[in-house]
């Protein structure tokens, strides 16, 4: 699948087949993430992947909207440093990340992490040290059925010439 191709077919997937990912997959889903754009290259982030079934069913008790992760057989949390620019590194390394996943054959979900108040119940849980912010929990598995994609707006819609 080439690039293109990989960032218009990938759509969030919430069910997964109960199957595990492979180290090496796992290894190049983060080194994506770990390659992303970030500012004066600073590269604010830190990724802990968990795959213990204890540790996600928790994970998925605290964050309201990512119930799905006690049933995904991974979830890569994505930290960055309270830097300038910590939310847009770590976003970006996110995208990166479920592109890559989609890639591999995996769906994946980003689960919101920095707005949302359960943000340090996260990072206490996974033993972050202070300083450091949760920017995303990205669900992947296999897809356990085929979701059909999100509506989006138009291209004419979004695109402006010159000037707004
Ligand atoms: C910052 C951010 C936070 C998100 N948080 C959640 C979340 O907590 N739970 C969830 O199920 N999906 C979450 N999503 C996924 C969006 O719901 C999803 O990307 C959107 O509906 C568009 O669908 P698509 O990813 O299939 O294109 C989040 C996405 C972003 C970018």
């Amino acid at each position: 699948m080439d690039a293109l191709e990989c960032l218009k077919t990938r759509r969030s997937v919430r069910k997964f087949l109960p199957e595990s990912i492979s180290e090496m997959a796992i290894q190049e889903m983060i080194d994506a993430g770990r390659l992303a754009a970030t500012a004066r290259n600073v590269q604010p982030w830190e990724f802990i992947f968990v795959t213990n079934p204890d540790t996600r069913k928790k994970l998925a008790d605290i964050m309201e909207y990512g119930k799905f992760i006690a049933e995904a057989p991974l979830c890569i949390v994505v930290l960055s440093k309270e830097t300038k620019y910590f939310l847009e590194d770590g976003s970006a390394a996110t995208e990166n990340i479920l592109l890559a996943a989609h890639a591999l054959g995996y769906g994946a979900c980003w689960v919101a992490g920095d707005k949302k108040d359960y943000a340090p119940d996260v990072c206490k849980l996974l033993g972050v040290p202070e300083g450091y912010r949760l920017i995303s929990s990205i669900a992947v598995g296999k897809p356990a059925t085929s979701s059909s994609p999100a509506p989006k707006r138009n291209l004419e819609e979004v695109i402006h010439r010159e000037k707004f």
